[in-house]
């Protein structure tokens, strides 16, 4: 499993480079990997700057499968936006209400390399903006009303 890097590390505030090749070893070496710490860690999604690569990879937990993302680009958004509860694995115990689009359209490259699209609903819409804004620097905390920060007892 890999070290999730948490909250406020800069590697998280940088904009993640686009992937030229999916295919080469070092990046399909990643796929299960980070799809390992995702599920170790009990989250819906993780992108590549939390394990420490500034690359615009995202794995994302949908029904019971993996989706690989690279390069995601949302190309539409639904006007319908609502909030909805959110937490993160690089800012642990941490809690919010976001609004987000109810709907997008995401194209991307699978991790065959293969162009992607799909219209994405519900919590799948909500992890999918939340994975892309880390891909842009970007923190659900930054986002967020009513912060909840649940420290577990020790
Ligand atoms: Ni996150």
């Amino acid at each position: 499993m890999l070290n999730i890097i948490k909250h406020p590390n800069e590697i998280l505030r940088q904009k993640a480079l686009p992937v030229a090749n999916v295919l080469i070893p070092e990046i399909q070496k990643l796929i299960p990997e980070m799809i390992e710490t995702m599920v170790k860690s009990d989250g819906v999604g993780l992108a590549a700057p939390q394990i420490g690569q500034s690359i615009r990879l995202v794995v994302i937990r949908h029904r019971d499968s993996d989706l690989v993302i690279f390069n995601p680009e949302i190309l539409k958004k639904s006007l319908l936006k609502e909030w909805g509860e959110e937490g993160c694995l690089s800012v642990p115990f941490t809690f919010g209400q976001v609004k987000r689009h109810k709907n997008v359209t995401l194209q991307y490259i699978d991790q065959n390399g293969k162009t992607t699209k799909i219209v994405a609903r519900g919590l799948l819409a909500r992890v999918i903006q939340h994975e892309v804004d880390h891909l842009n620097g970007v923190l659900f905390i930054d986002k967020a009303k009513k912060i909840e920060v649940i420290e577990p007892a020790n």
